[in-house]
């Protein structure tokens, strides 16, 4: 039921339709018995600025942001976190009753929830980490692993020099997608941050057998759950990590900023989204 002291949050993007979190935002909500509504927002890329600027003030307490405006999201807000400002973008942004808006980006911190969920006893600090692509999401794993104090970050991508800017401000080193060996080897983790892999897309070429074997490869791409790249992890007896995991990992910290507490344990948003991707 929506009352007249509901609570109002959302998620902004452009495309947003296929977007799961209203999904597993409103069964949280349900399951908490929070009197909370979260709706999808969509937004042209002209008028996004304006957008954001109109809700300030808290009438809407919060927003997710997702592609193409977690860039713009950051440079709107007033204040951000160490870790948005770190990541370049903002997948979250909490509008303050004073006016003020406060940008975080939870996008990390569902990668490493990811990996403590699926590969459990996952270290972050016990060797190099190998990130394929150079997009904002590279970008968010790269703060995340370093954040987190892994000694080294590698950034693999198809136009090198994309690699190297995320390098340039962050640390790590930067490869050409031909050397993925090289930067595959004794790495603890390769994560897969490019589009590659997406339903219909190809795989991504890269000699995954030169990882040790002892390394987790997740990939950031939830549609298929089961994506191409991940297959062959699994072929070669790899752990693996997939990009569901982080969804919902990035949506905990979200629900939290929107509503004031975390959400219930026990709606098993995973089974609610599996069925979802099933459908779809
Ligand atoms: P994000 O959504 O994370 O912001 P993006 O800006 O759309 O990402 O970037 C997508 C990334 O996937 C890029 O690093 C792109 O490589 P380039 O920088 O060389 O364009 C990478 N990518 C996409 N399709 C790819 C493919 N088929 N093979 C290799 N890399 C690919």
């Amino acid at each position: 039921m929506i009352s007249g002291a509901t609570l109002v949050a959302g998620v902004v993007g452009n495309p947003i339709a296929h977007s799961m979190s209203p999904a597993l935002h409103n069964s949280w909500l349900a399951a908490a018995g929070i009197d909370g509504v979260y709706v999808p927002f969509r937004v042209t890329p002209e008028r996004f600025g304006d957008f954001v600027v109109a809700l300030r003030g808290a009438s809407v307490t919060g927003l997710n942001v997702t592609l193409p405006f977690k860039g713009q999201a950051l440079e709107l807000a007033d204040r951000a976190s160490d870790r948005a400002s770190m990541a370049g973008a903002a997948n979250v942004l909490v509008f303050q009753a004073d006016g003020t808006i406060f940008a975080d980006n939870t996008d990390g911190l569902g990668l490493l929830a990811a990996f403590a969920e699926q590969a459990p006893g996952f270290d972050p600090t016990a060797g190099p980490v190998a990130i394929l692509g150079a997009g904002g999401g590279a970008r968010g794993a790269a703060a995340a692993f370093t954040a987190a104090g892994c000694p080294q970050v590698r950034i693999v991508n198809r136009t090198q020099a994309k690699a190297q800017a995320i390098t340039d401000v962050l640390g790590g080193e930067a490869f050409g997608l031909h050397r993925a060996a090289v930067a595959f080897e004794g790495v603890i983790a390769v994560v897969n941050a490019t589009s590659a892999g997406l339903a219909g897309e190809g795989d991504l070429d890269v000699p995954l057998e030169a990882t040790p074997s002892g390394a987790v490869v997740m990939d950031m791409v939830y549609k298929p759950l089961v994506t191409p790249f991940l297959a062959r992890a699994r072929a070669l007896e790899r752990r693996t990590v997939d990009g569901l995991a982080m969804l919902i990992g990035q949506a905990v910290p979200s629900f939290e900023a929107f509503y004031g507490r975390p959400p219930p344990r026990e709606a098993d948003v995973r089974a609610l989204a599996l069925k979802i991707l099933e459908r779809s």
